[in-house]
């Protein structure tokens, strides 16, 4: 089975980039009833569930239910785009080597929420996003592939947010489209990528995204 088990909690559009991409998302999972990527999913035919975190007494009963609701379509992958929720190392060890992750910001830099004020403040020319496999560690985890985006002087976290969005939607799908050929190997905490070369960092022009 080649499938994919996609979480969200919001928007959903590193979701959409996935399954636009063509690959085999066999279903979307959401932590809130109200994230907006459930509606896109259900419009292309896949099944959008809903495990609201907010109905589990504690971290540990939602982490299972939340497994349960994924292991039911026996997906090769589980990706996080846009997840918010930290997960508690049982629930990372069951899915571990195929549970990635999106975040907005070179790792190991700027993990966490607000990544694009806190790269402005510290004054960063380039930042970027990152595809990772999860760790019990908050966006922490083996690297697969980095885009560059640079700073450009007048940013701000919206403008930067967005250049940075859309070298997400280009490097989630590749990433996922390595895992799913068998191409990626994790050895002490380092990903490497069999076959023809191809680079696991792409660098995103320096000129705005036109509006
Ligand atoms: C994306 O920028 C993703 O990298 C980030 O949330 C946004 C979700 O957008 N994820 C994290 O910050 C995880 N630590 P989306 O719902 O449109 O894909």
């Amino acid at each position: 089975m080649d499938g994919i088990v996609v979480l969200i909690s919001g928007r959903g559009s590193n979701m959409r980039s996935i399954v636009d991409a063509g690959l085999p998302v066999v279903a979307v999972v959401s932590n809130r009833a109200d994230a907006a990527g459930l509606e896109y999913a259900r419009s292309r035919g896949i099944p959008a569930e809903i495990v609201e975190h907010r109905a589990y007494a504690s971290r540990e009963a939602f982490d299972d239910a939340l497994a349960a609701a994924i292991e039911r379509y026996a997906p090769r992958l589980v990706a996080m785009a846009g997840f918010m929720r930290i997960l508690t190392p049982s629930f990372v060890g069951r899915f571990s080597d195929r549970l990635m992750n999106v975040h907005p910001s070179l790792l190991p830099a700027f993990p966490g929420l607000h990544t694009h004020e806190a790269a402005l403040a510290a004054g960063v020319k380039v930042h970027g996003a990152t595809v990772h496999f999860a760790t019990p560690a908050l966006d922490h985890g083996p690297i697969v592939v980095q885009a560059a985006v640079p700073v450009l002087p007048g940013d701000d976290a919206g403008r930067l947010a967005d250049r940075v969005l859309a070298q997400e939607h280009v490097i989630y799908p590749r990433a996922i489209r390595w895992f799913l050929a068998g191409r990626l190997a994790i050895s002490g905490g380092v990903v490497h990528l069999a076959g023809a070369r191809e680079a696991q960092y792409l660098f995103a022009p320096a000129e705005p995204v036109p509006e």
